[in-house]
């Protein structure tokens, strides 16, 4: 495989002028252990940040609760003044404790705190696209509704400093919610081969013109390992991390990805899944192994 340079073609988001490569960048791994700190080495993630932008890759994910604030000022510190095509996505909705709990941050003064945070740490004046997080449950988004912090964030791009809304960890009840708010532009749930509970609504999406970004694409906290990632990766010369990317951008064209990594060499790799075709019988395997019980399926 040659490092691919079309990053898998693009996607336009609806009723806006933004068109996004479908392999983007997911910033979260760039903090210290636990998402919490500085990185060991804040070269090395400048390093990676660079290369990201120097192999064609126009889709940043990033919050200002990873690190708290660091991740930002990294990308700052690398990428400040931004290439002209630079879409960077953030997420609200969400505090860090001093032990690095996650805890819910949804008031309207959390969510005007949370963007002038992002403004000041980004360097930037309007942030293209703000996804308001919800907390939902240990497993998943839970219902409930989500019109109240919402029309905080509507209100904030009324002023200027949020050009696009995206929702984070929700249901399709939820994305019907908010839609009555305000246009939607792309969903950022937890979704990858093995984890499929989104496939109905991914659909639904798609037909809407809307974008879904999955996110632990790889597993995230727990890589994804099975042997049926394994076998295709070796029958295909590639890794099991290239199929495991390919497969999403596979599953539907309104698929953008966000990998993180902390590392150039990983970086390198993942884009490169942008040219692996996987064939029907190889998805027709990493289907049947996610339609498993529990127990026997990849984790
Ligand atoms: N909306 C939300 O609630 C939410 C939640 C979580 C994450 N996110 C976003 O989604 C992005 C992606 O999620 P994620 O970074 O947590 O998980 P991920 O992309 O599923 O996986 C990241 C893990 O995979 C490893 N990895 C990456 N490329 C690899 C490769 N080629 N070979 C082997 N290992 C590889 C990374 O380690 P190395 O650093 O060693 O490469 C890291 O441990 C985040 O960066 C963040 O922007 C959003």
């Amino acid at each position: 495989m040659s490092l691919a340079t079309n990053l898998s073609g693009s996607f336009t988001l609806p009723k806006s002028l933004l068109t996004l490569k479908r392999i983007g960048y997911g910033a979260m791994q760039l903090a210290g252990p636990n998402v919490m700190g500085a990185p060991r080495d804040v070269d090395a993630a400048v390093a990676v940040l660079r290369e990201a932008i120097a192999l064609g890759i126009n889709h940043i994910d990033t919050s200002d609760f990873y690190g708290p604030h660091i991740t930002n000022q990294i990308i700052r510190q690398a990428l400040h003044p931004y290439p002209e095509n630079l879409v960077i996505v953030t997420k609200v909705g969400a505090r860090r404790s001093a032990d690095g709990s996650w805890l819910p941050a949804l008031l309207r003064q959390d969510l005007a705190e949370a963007i002038h945070d992002n403004l000041r740490n980004l360097g930037l004046d309007a942030i293209n696209i703000v996804n308001l997080r919800l907390m939902g449950d240990v497993h998943g988004p839970s219902e409930g509704s989500l019109a109240e912090p919402l029309t905080t964030l509507a209100e904030l791009k009324k002023q200027g400093l949020i050009r696009h809304l995206g929702l984070s960890n929700v249901t399709p009840t939820q994305l019907a919610e908010a839609q009555t708010i305000s246009e939607i532009v792309c969903v950022q749930n937890q979704y990858n081969v093995a984890h499929r509970e989104d496939d109905a609504f991914i659909d639904d999406l798609a037909k809407q013109g809307i974008a879904y970004v999955p996110f632990f694409p790889l597993g995230g906290f727990t890589p994804l390992q099975s042997s049926v990632l394994e076998s295709a990766a070796k029958s295909l010369d590639a890794t099991p991390m290239q199929v495991a990317l390919a497969w999403l951008l596979q599953r539907s064209p309104n698929i953008l990805l966000i990998p993180g990594t902390s590392s150039v060499e990983h970086l390198r790799e993942n884009i490169k899944a942008a040219s692996l075709q996987l064939p029907q019988q190889t998805v027709a395997d990493l289907n049947a192994s996610a339609a498993k019980p529990l127990a026997d399926r990849l984790t």
